[in-house]
């Protein structure tokens, strides 16, 4: 009897696990392969963060935020490629948000389905590490890895609410990016993800 019910319990965790997958798309992926994708995802998405974070804090230390933001508006995308080229491997990163500031960064379908993956567990109280994709691209297999970023006390000079960013840096926001939607955020919100899409790699 009890064993019967210790078998109930195992089939029913072994279901919600595998639920808990599908959701991520994970369940498609080989443990080796999820791995390899871990390894390149994590290593890249970490550079570029700490790469901007440094940039970003040198730059408002020369002159102020307003001065940043020609860092933040060229550099980040020239990062981004910088870092996959001299990772040697065939990637492409990118910044996606639903709030974006700079249309360029706006999400396709993939990425809507992934940052509403992030903003529902986090809803729930988690905050997973990290998500990953594994598409059929018209028969080329593409894997997407995203890092979660949230935002720390250096972004809300450019993304914290408008009455506490300062004239200077609203008036050149206003004049980049009449569009953005990348402001009213406070310390600890999800902002987007870094996204480290990986082609040919892992071909068996
Ligand atoms: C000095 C101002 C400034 C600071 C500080 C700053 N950002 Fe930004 N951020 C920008 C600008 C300008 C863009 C638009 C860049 C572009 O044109 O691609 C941007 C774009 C982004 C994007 C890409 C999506 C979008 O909205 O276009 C993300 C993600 C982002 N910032 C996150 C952060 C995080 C996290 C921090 C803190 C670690 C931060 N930013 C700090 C100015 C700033």
């Amino acid at each position: 009897m009890k064993q019967k019910l210790l078998v109930t319990i195992l089939l029913a965790v072994l279901f919600l696990v595998q639920c808990e997958k599908k959701e991520t798309d994970e369940s498609l992926l080989s443990p080796v392969e999820e791995q390899k994708i871990v390894a390149i995802g994590d290593t890249l998405s970490r550079r570029l963060i700490n790469t901007l974070v440094l940039e970003l804090t040198k730059a408002i230390q020369e002159g102020g935020p307003e001065h940043a933001i020609s860092v933040c508006n060229t550099t980040a995308l020239q990062l981004t490629s910088k870092v996959a080229q001299e990772s040697g491997k065939q990637v492409n990163i990118k910044r996606t948000t639903r709030r974006y500031r700079n249309p360029a960064n706006a999400p396709d379908r993939w990425e809507e389905a992934a940052l509403a993956f992030f903003e529902k567990k986090i809803q729930q109280g988690e905050s997973p590490a990290y998500m990953i994709q594994k598409i059929d691209k018209d028969g080329e297999i593409i894997y997407r890895y995203y890092k979660p970023l949230k935002v720390g006390t250096l972004c809300l000079s450019c993304h914290g609410n408008p009455d506490d960013i300062s004239p200077a840096v609203l008036e050149e926001l206003k004049k980049r990016y009449p569009e953005d939607h990348a402001t009213g955020y406070q310390e600890g919100d999800f902002r987007g993800v870094i996204r480290v899409e990986m082609r040919g790699l892992l071909t068996r």
